[in-house]
């Protein structure tokens, strides 16, 4: 059977326009995930603290309300600051039911930066 050109090449090119369209698609979002940063979409160390903290904290770490430690002065270790914050500790609430393992290590991250 010969080929009809007429119908034939108009349907490799419709064909040919599906191909291109998927590959632009596929090359667009993968820029798209490359540009966009996890970390961009989740909440950074230094706003879990100031939604979550710095109300007795404060900004700096130095308020002190309810007699909140001072972070600046703190020179707890990660994992002394990991239970504190995981746990509570008298006044201090436990963050555990409210911020997951990688928040409460992205907050405890935050803190350390808040020293001198
Ligand atoms: C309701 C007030 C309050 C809030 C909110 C709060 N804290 Fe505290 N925090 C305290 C108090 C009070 C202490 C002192 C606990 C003690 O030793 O009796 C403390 C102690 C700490 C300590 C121990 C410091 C040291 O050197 O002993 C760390 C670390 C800490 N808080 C981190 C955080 C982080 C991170 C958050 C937010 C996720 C937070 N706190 C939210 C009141 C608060």
């Amino acid at each position: 059977m010969e080929l009809d050109s007429h119908l034939f090449i108009p349907y490799m090119e419709s064909k040919i326009k599906l191909i291109i369209l998927i590959v632009l698609s596929t090359v667009s979002s993968i820029s798209f995930a490359t540009l966009t940063p996890k970390n961009k979409l989740e909440k950074t160390g230094k706003e879990i603290f100031e939604s979550n903290c710095a109300r007795c904290h404060g900004t700096d770490g130095t308020k002190g309300k309810w007699g909140a430690k001072n972070l600046k002065l703190s020179n707890l270790a990660d994992n002394e600051l990991l239970t504190i914050i995981s746990n509570g500790k008298r006044i201090m609430p436990a963050w555990n039911h409210t911020l997951t393992t990688n928040e409460i290590e992205l907050v405890k991250e935050y803190i350390k930066t808040l020293r001198k």
